[in-house]
């Protein structure tokens, strides 16, 4: 059954009522819609210990950096609710805008730290924009627990971060990176890649395990970024906005592997910006 479609907070409160009395778990899976394999996966890991689920879906306008990003995110509700159906979700929030950011809103969330280094300097006031929504829906939900994917590892610390800052009590489960046969971590923003675009991209992640096994090796980073911004080049890669070696606590520059690491890259290929991470 397509699960209902709630437009309004009070609505959203109503349920979480009716289930905090009965003494019901709730999950919450925040997405900007444009639902794929990696989204239902988190929807799979909320079902599995929470009494309900609740998906919202808001395309979340403080988040992005260019107007025609915003203009050119997929907004495929009805495909999101028939995708969510066989898995028993209890409702979709689809907030209307008012419900976020009502007439006169003023408040945003920001973090130090954490947002300093990749997505920070490179997307000014994005993490800005996703700790304040998450913040609210955090807050609206009243969920007792959030599922977050992987691929968007330092978004993923963010909101650990700021839940744990807020007091706002939520547990936040961080779910592994759901791939393409090819390694290509699944995007929202890859069905605006061209055929071409998609065979080139899916060689992005296995160039980074292959440079993963040689820092299990013993290898420096320096010389195998190098390697691996030229292969980039190579493939068609516009531009590498970083691909980096850093610890997986705190997000500090590694050289060599000395701690638990991730490497991370962003890059645009076909004018589509592409970001993954793996644990080395
Ligand atoms: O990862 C996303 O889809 C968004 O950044 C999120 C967490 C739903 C906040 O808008």
């Amino acid at each position: 059954m397509t699960p209902p479609i709630l437009r309004r907070l009070d609505d959203l409160r109503a349920l979480r009522r009716d289930w905090t009395q009965k003494g019901e778990s709730l999950g919450l899976v925040p997405t900007m819609g444009a639902l794929h394999a990696g989204h239902l996966s988190l929807v799979e890991a909320a079902k599995a210990v929470c009494d309900h689920v609740v998906v919202t879906i808001f395309v979340n306008p403080l988040q992005f950096n260019s107007p025609e990003d915003l203009a050119n995110y997929p907004r495929t509700e009805h495909e999101d609710a028939a995708k969510l159906a066989p898995y028993g979700v209890d409702a979709i929030y689809v907030p209307d805008p008012d419900q976020i950011y009502p007439q006169g809103y003023a408040t945003t969330v920001s973090l130090s730290g954490v947002t300093e280094v990749m997505e920070g300097p490179n997307r000014p006031g994005h993490f800005e924009g996703v700790a304040t929504v998450v913040a609210k829906l955090f807050l609206q939900s009243g969920a007792d627990r959030a599922f977050f994917g992987e691929k968007d590892y330092q978004q993923l610390m963010v909101v650990k971060r700021m839940a744990r800052d807020l007091d706002i009590p939520i547990e936040v489960t961080g779910c592994p990176t759901v791939r393409e046969a090819s390694g290509l971590a699944m995007s929202s923003r890859n069905m605006r890649l061209s055929p071409q675009g998609l065979e080139v991209a899916g060689q992005l992640n296995p160039m980074m395990e292959a440079a993963a096994a040689q820092l299990r090796a013993g290898a420096d980073y320096a010389p195998l970024e190098v390697g691996m911004r030229r292969k980039l080049a190579e493939l068609g890669f516009e531009d590498v906005e970083y691909l980096d070696l850093r610890c997986a606590e705190d997000l500090s520059a590694m050289a060599r592997l000395d701690r638990p690491a991730r490497m991370f890259v962003a890059a645009w290929l076909d004018g589509v910006r592409l970001i993954d991470n793996i644990a080395v």
